[in-house]
């Protein structure tokens, strides 16, 4: 990839809206622009950090055989009037009706649909169980949109959902999502932690949620020192008190803010029952379905990840979540057309290995392209102008160093390079 042809949306200003620093950082590093509350448009650069965060859910999904359908955005009242949400979902779920005056939904979440889905197919044990998700646009009203992505209206959120013959088949499958959600926060090399959560709008007996533990969450979590603990409506409840205060005191635990990434559920029937999802056991008996569901908020982990690994610069990406693995900066190429040549032959041979490179053959000054691919966070900068034409070398600018320094052109093949 070069400059010529991707663009680059970097702000030199600070947005005025922006509160915390994760929004300020996209919105300058160019990753998303605002088009309306709580709604962003992905520009180039953060399209790739969502790809590459779609791409581990994915191959961690699909290791314990949940197989990718895609929902559609907007759902039909009578399912909602069919489980009993339609007037148990408050502002949050946007409602409207079409030209025929049939009430719809924007999809917030879809455990209606799914179980709508599942009753067409299923009718025996034998074809349980069943492990389905999307990755998807999300709509919810929120009161409050705010700190950019992190809770938007507009967002996208994988959801998975299980199907099962009874309760303990429902509990190995709920350790295994629990397994692959640990594994897929160790991927994106995020500092995160389970708790025991409850499970409000959704439902259901047990539930957990992931969080990234930064500062400007906007989740209370009461933590023993290992980082393991529950969130703070489950404090409020298992100490039979509100006041925080008196909440760790009763705890001996200490209380530390968290960014809510992801949430999974043990449904039970919940929705199979109201909504009439059975299947036929080995002995001809008829049956609820116990669902499980799953969800991560793929978006906002975007804006987690940058909460947790920012300097004065910028982003500084989780290697794993990167938009791009190398910058290489041309210099001066106009002057010299060595340079353009030495420069194109290491870029090809980046390309010949593998590295995500990014070739940045903008006619800018050193100072001014560094400080953009340091604001975008690039894990390796690799310049070239005249000297390292000359000296058939290049000097390297780690994200996460300080000082720059000159390495031999077989740095290409350093291993840093790829993920
Ligand atoms: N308004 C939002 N903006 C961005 N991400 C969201 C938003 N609401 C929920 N999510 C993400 O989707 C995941 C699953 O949602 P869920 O647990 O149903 O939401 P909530 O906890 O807000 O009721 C959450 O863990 C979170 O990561
Ligand atoms: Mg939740």
């Amino acid at each position: 990839m070069k400059t010529s042809n991707f663009p680059i949306f970097t702000v030199k200003s600070d947005p005025s809206d922006a509160e915390v620093v994760s929004h300020k950082l996209m919105i300058k590093s160019g990753m998303i622009r605002k088009l309306s509350s709580g709604q962003y448009t992905w520009l180039p650069l953060g399209l790739r950090v969502i790809d590459k965060i779609q791409d581990i859910v994915r191959n961690e999904l699909n290791r314990i055989d949940c197989r990718e359908i895609l929902m559609p955005l907007i759902q039909p009242n009578e399912l909602w009037k069919e489980s009993g949400r339609w007037s148990e979902y408050g502002p949050e779920l946007l409602r409207f009706k079409d030209r025929h005056e049939r009430e719809f939904c924007f999809g917030p979440t879809f455990e209606e649909v799914i179980t709508d889905l599942l009753r067409q197919d299923l009718s025996s044990y034998k074809q349980l169980p069943i492990n389905l998700f999307q990755i998807s646009t999300k709509f919810r009203d929120e009161i409050r949109p705010r700190f950019g992505v992190m809770r938007s209206r507009e967002f996208i959120m994988k959801d998975a959902y299980s199907f099962h013959a009874s309760a303990s088949c429902l509990d190995i499958s709920y350790s295994k999502y629990m397994k692959a959600y640990k594994n897929i926060f160790n991927s994106l090399m995020l500092d995160f932690t389970m708790v025991d959560a409850d499970s409000g709008n959704i439902g259901g007996s047990e539930s957990h949620e992931f969080h990234v533990i930064a500062n400007t969450g906007e989740d209370d979590l009461l933590l023993d020192d290992s980082n393991n603990g529950m969130n703070i409506e489950i404090a409020k409840e298992k100490y039979q008190e509100e006041n925080l205060e008196k909440i760790v005191g009763k705890s001996g635990m200490t209380l530390k803010k968290g960014i809510e990434v992801g949430h999974i559920f043990k449904l039970g029937t919940k929705y199979s029952k109201p909504m009439n999802l059975r299947f036929t056991d080995e002995n001809s008996k008829i049956n609820d379905v116990f669902m499980g569901c799953y969800g991560i908020g793929i978006s906002r982990v975007v804006a987690a990840a940058i909460e947790q690994n920012y300097d004065d610069k910028g982003i500084i990406w989780p290697k794993t979540m990167s938009p791009f693995q190398v910058a290489l900066i041309e210099l001066d190429s106009k002057k010299n057309t060595g340079i353009r040549e030495y420069t194109e032959n290491i870029y090809k041979a980046l390309k010949n290995n593998g590295v995500d490179v990014i070739h940045d053959n903008r006619d800018l000054k050193l100072g001014n392209k560094l400080a953009d691919w340091e604001l975008i966070g690039i894990p390796n900068i690799l310049i070239i102008g005249q000297k390292e034409t000359e000296n058939k070398n290049i000097t390297l600018k780690r994200r996460d160093e300080e000082e720059k320094r000159e390495v031999a052109s077989e740095f290409i093949n350093d291993s840093s390079l790829t993920v």
